[in-house]
């Protein structure tokens, strides 16, 4: 089974990186699609977004990291993967989930949305919360890998400066 897990990584949390793990255990081969939207002007640019998913999933052996514009579904096509795989926090997260899996189901009828419940421990955690604490000085370490904690604080640092 090939699944594909998409999403912004604006940047890569522990959250999605417990969604990659358990699901790279059910998947044969998990690709980890990064949305190219500039439209949401991300904090990372996408390449920074796919080193800093490679760095954190290089022991991972079924996972492939890959950048994707336009529709998930033909991305997904593309990918020859019928599987979509999302992490599902809380009750909020829901309506929206529900409505892209039911879109992309309209749109392709064979890719099929799974859903993994968070983590108790990160079912608080987002990437915009992240940024948020950083932005104001906090300690992220308990949110990212410290690659991405770093990578984070010279993003901060070099905004300071301008
Ligand atoms: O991490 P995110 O931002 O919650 O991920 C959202 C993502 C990338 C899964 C979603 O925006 C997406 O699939 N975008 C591609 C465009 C698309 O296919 N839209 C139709 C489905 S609603």
């Amino acid at each position: 089974m090939k699944a594909i897990y998409p999403g912004s990584f604006d940047p890569v949390t522990f959250g999605h990186i417990d969604v990659i793990c358990r699901s790279s255990r059910i998947a044969d081969e998990l690709i980890i699609g990064v949305l190219n939207n500039n439209a949401k002007s991300p904090l990372f640019s996408l390449e920074e977004r796919v080193k800093m998913l490679e760095e954190v999933t290089k022991d991972y052996h079924n996972v492939k990291v890959v950048p994707f514009e336009g529709l998930l579904v033909d991305f997904a096509k593309n990918m020859k993967a019928d599987i979509v795989v999302r992490g599902l926090r809380a009750i909020t997260d829901f309506e929206y989930e529900l409505q892209m899996a039911q879109t992309n189901h309209k749109l392709e009828e064979e890719v099929e949305t799974i859903f993994l419940t968070t983590r108790l421990e990160y079912s608080y955690l987002s990437s915009t919360i992240v940024k948020e604490v950083a932005a104001f000085g906090g300690d992220i370490s308990q949110f990212v890998p410290e690659t991405v904690r770093q990578r984070i604080q010279e993003k901060m640092d070099e905004r300071r400066r301008v």
